[in-house]
């Protein structure tokens, strides 16, 4: 048949050549339009030039996220106008340095070069932290905390001046932040009298990064912090990081795996850990680590790691000392134990507080905190025990243990009782300890929400998490700007999440916020543009839990793409119905994500999670579905939640629809709240996730040339792949529910495919038809694959009337190869591609599957479609169908 070896093929939509266009249109965002005259004219021109000469290191790559520092418009600039003189720093610590240096920075950047650190008081803005002002100036209206921080304008010396002052170092510099976001948001900040103090001491970040440089559950290339068994030798990025952090108000991050490796606290390891301590410090962010329990014995020369054994307490006594002696603002130890394999102190018969007390006596004399996570489970369950159940595990365990833990130990509690799931009832554990400090865990790194590769703004689930009322009162929580002071409750009668964190409830000396982050080398960190609108908004509500998600994704849109409000607007409109958006295509119900549980955490794979020991069942057979966690019959979790909220989902009657399936095992039949039956709800509510994808690239498109060309092309790319994964999604879920139930779609959709052609119907040369595990993970249950290396067709004829078509050719990307692809139309070529996009799959199946689609195709009934592929390493080609669509006019 003659395949030809395609070669010079071209570029596809994602290309990134550079001309002068894409030039041209990322300066404007760099430049945002002035009012344009003959000199401004020729400063645009020669800006251009430069641009041109090669500052493409300086593109929108995203590396400095919300900091850019853009150039503000004419009008914004002459606002500020007033303060454009010259300023004064009031301090000398390496923290105060850093907020000198940034204010300068992000001043010149904004408003132009004028702006420099004179030495001279009075300044136009002055630095100041508590107890060290060499002037006389107003008092603030209220109590700054350590980290607190006051921004007013005072008389300096006779003159007007705007003071930033802080509680501490730190606050100084979150204040410099706070003045400069305001600023390049365009605020006006003439009358500004402003305190602010953040609503928890804890507000750390988790890095699941391995000694060589993979990272658990990382998706934004390597670590930033190690490289081949070793920290890194350029430690830029970290402090980079570090800066990001300490915008947001961050002050802590613990940067090894979970799962830890014993390495990171031998003597000879320690120095190096001690230099990524030197690049957080400027920026006030202290340095932790993950430990391994059984150190004292694997890396000690113990012949045990029992917690309650002297020897193992004068271990972990010595090695703290050591970690002190250089890193003296050393953050602390988190833990995972007992845990998904990892040894803990049931191998002595001992508790988490046991365990968790050796190590916080160890810390206490120099400061230091023990992060202990309650992500304790069993792995082995078994599945056929209808008591059995994963849910409980952390609050079995831990409420227990209430009142036995010593002060500078945190509990570190996931969200849910699960495990980062799309959505999940908020974790009893929360009010389950009343003497012990807490923090909320909650994950950046999108591993069960569509892994950076789907669009999912989280801020909007993490709200309803924090505003959560544990005693059930109905009363809504205030959303206020600004977070109360450290140690205040705000509603007497309700225990929000936010508030129990906070240890304002049972007035614990500390406690707050982790999240787990998994920054990479990645140029803009996160891989996903908008996946650093989750990382703004973890840090924006761990200072202050009362902003909505909406007020945090409008701050952190302008920051990043700039002020224009038909950008702030659509970005944020879609921004807050992604999460909706990807729960409707994933799971529903409660039933929790329907990925595949024991591998990838990505694609659809809804038996994975049956019938083994990892307890995340749903319990679906032929006639209904969903856990029974009810007191009464199940497996009484329900019970675990106060009396008002224990009664709400003990019954099928008063549990939310978005949990029944969490709570409750009910028939396919069942009618919900919604006055939907459930299978009804499945096929609806997948069909309208992924048309809500399908509006999101349309809504994203109306932003071209509004955004510059590399950063709008990108996220067109993302998400042009998350609706076509969107569909696979659809598809597997509908027709899985479709098969089991028996039950059909009332409307007709659910595995009825008018426009499609399977692969495996179609003529093949060389392709043979292959079945898919499982099988509803391709259309049909089937694929083909190429086993001939110099390539295979499949070819069809066009059923429908003449007109113009859209064409989706739906293929596997395998990372496991690069195989390329042509479509042709009556022997003429209409598109070509290399699948060599790096998605977490080895095989075909739903992690793999992957659409193309092509615009505007001529197309008469009785034409040839023919696809050809040519397999590369262990990736054959393979086709699953082609779906075709009549284009509106
Ligand atoms: C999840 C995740 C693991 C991680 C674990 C944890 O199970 O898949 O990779 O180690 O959470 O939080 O400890």
């Amino acid at each position: 048949m003659g395949l030809p070896s395609f070669p010079n093929m071209e570029s596809g939509p994602g290309s990134t050549e550079f001309s002068l266009c894409a030039a041209t249109a990322r300066a404007r965002a760099v430049h945002p339009p002035r009012r344009v005259t003959l000199s401004s004219l020729c400063i645009l021109a020669l800006t251009l030039f430069h641009l041109c000469l090669g500052t493409r290191a300086n593109a929108e790559s995203g590396r400095e996220a919300w900091l850019r520092y853009a150039p503000l418009p004419q009008s914004e600039t002459g606002k500020n106008e007033h303060k454009k003189i010259d300023f004064i720093n009031a301090g000398d610590s390496l923290v105060l340095e850093t907020a000198q240096h940034e204010l300068v920075r992000g001043l010149r950047g904004m408003l132009g070069p004028s702006w420099f650190a004179s030495g001279k008081l009075p300044g136009k803005i002055m630095l100041s932290r508590n107890g060290q002002s060499r002037m006389q100036m107003h008092r603030p209206l209220s109590p700054l905390s350590e980290d607190g921080f006051w921004i007013s304008h005072q008389k300096c010396q006779g003159t007007d001046c705007l003071v930033i002052k802080g509680g501490g170092d730190r606050g100084v510099l979150y204040g410099v932040f706070a003045l400069l976001s305001k600023i390049a948001r365009g605020e006006d900040i003439s009358a500004l009298n402003e305190v602010q103090n953040p609503a928890a001491k804890i507000r750390w970040v988790d890095q699941w990064d391995n000694l060589d440089g993979s990272i658990e559950r990382g998706y934004a290339g390597p670590s930033i912090f190690f490289e081949g068994g070793k920290v890194r030798a350029d430690l830029t990025r970290v402090s980079e990081y570090a800066r990001l952090l300490a915008s947001l108000g961050i002050n802590g991050c613990n940067i090894n795996n979970v799962n830890a490796n014993p390495r990171v606290l031998q003597s000879d390891f320690l120095p190096h850990i001690a230099r990524a301590a030197d690049a957080f410090r400027p920026w006030g962010v202290r340095l932790s680590l993950s430990v391994d329990l059984s150190s004292p014995k694997t890396i000690g020369g113990l012949d045990t790691f029992d917690p309650l054994d002297a020897n193992v307490a004068a271990w972990w006594k010595a090695k703290a000392d050591e970690i002190y002696k250089l890193i003296p603002d050393f953050g602390g130890f988190t833990v995972k134990a007992d845990s998904e394999g990892r040894v803990g102190p049931s191998s002595y018969g001992r508790t988490p507080a046991d365990a968790a007390n050796v190590l916080a006596r160890a810390l206490a004399p120099h400061g230091g905190i023990v992060f202990y996570r309650a992500f304790v489970y069993d792995h082995h369950l078994d599945w056929r025990d209808p008591r059995a159940d994963r849910a409980r595990a952390a609050y079995d365990i831990f409420h227990a243990l209430d009142g036995k833990f010593e002060d500078n130990v945190i509990i570190q509690i996931k969200h849910g009782p699960i495990d980062f799931q799309a959505r999940e009832p908020v974790s009893p554990l929360f009010s389950g300890l009343r003497k012990a400090n807490e923090a909320i865990e909650l994950q950046v790194t999108q591993e069960y929400t569509g892994q950076q590769r789907h669009l999912v703004y989280l801020a909007p689930m993490w709200n309803e998490v924090l505003d959560f009322d544990m005693n059930g009162t109905e009363q809504k929580p205030k959303m206020a700007t600004e977070p109360q002071s450290e140690g205040k409750k705000q509603v007497d009668s309700s225990w929000f999440v936010k508030d129990l964190v906070a240890g304002r409830v049972f007035r614990r000396p500390t406690g707050g916020y982790v999240a787990v982050v998994n920054v990479g080398m990645d140029e803009n960190w996160l891989a996903h543009p908008f996946a650093m609108a989750n990382l703004y908004a973890y840090g924006r509500l761990a200072w202050n839990p009362n902003l909505t998600a909406r007020r945090i994704n409008q701050e952190w849109t302008r920051l990043t793409f700039g002020n224009d409000p038909v950008v702030v607007k659509t970005v944020s409109d879609i921004a807050m119905k992604s999460w909706r958006t990807y729960e409707n295509y994933t799971g529903f119900l409660g039933t929790q994500t329907l990925t595949d549980i024991i591998g990838s955490h990505y694609g659809p794979n809804i038996e994975s999670s049956e019938e083994n020991g990892w307890g995340q069942w749903h319990r679906a057979d032929r006639d209904g579905i969903g856990m029974d966690r009810s007191v009464a019959t199940g497996t009484g979790f329900a019970g675990h939640y106060r009396p008002d909220v224990a009664k709400r989902y003990e019954s099928v009657a008063t549990t939310p629809d978005e949990l029944l399936l969490f709570f409750h095992h009910v028939p396919y039949t069942h009618v919900l709240h919604s006055g939907k039956t459930v299978i009804q709800h499945v096929y609806d509510s997948h069909y309208d996730g992924a048309n809500g994808i399908a509006e999101f690239v349309r809504d994203w498109k109306t932003l071209q040339g509004k955004i510059d060309d590399e950063r709008y092309n990108d996220v067109l790319r993302r998400l042009e792949y998350q609706e076509g994964h969107a569909t696979v999604w659809r598809d597997a879920i509908c027709n899985y529910f479709l098969r089991l139930s028996g039950i059909p779609d009332a409307r007709g959709r659910a595995g009825n495919f008018p426009n499609r052609v399977e692969a495996e119907n179609m003529e093949l040369r060389g392709y043979v038809p292959v079945e898919v595990t499982p099988w509803e993970n391709a259309s049909g249950g089937k694929a083909i694959e190429c086993r001939d290396g110099k390539g295979c067709s499949a070819t069809y004829r066009v059923p429908g009337i003449a007109t113009t078509y859209e064409v989706d050719v739906v293929y596997f990307d395998q990372n496991n190869g690069e195989s390329r692809f042509r479509i042709l139309v009556n022997g003429r070529k209409v598109d070509e591609w290399v699948a060599d996009d790096h998605l977490p799959a080895q095989k075909i199946g739903g992690d793999s599957s992957t659409r193309r689609r092509i615009y505007r195709v001529e197309l008469s009934r009785g034409d040839e479609i023919r696809i050809e592929g040519i397999p590369e390493g262990e990736e054959r080609a393979g086709l699953d169908y082609v779906e075709i669509f009549p284009e509106p006019e």
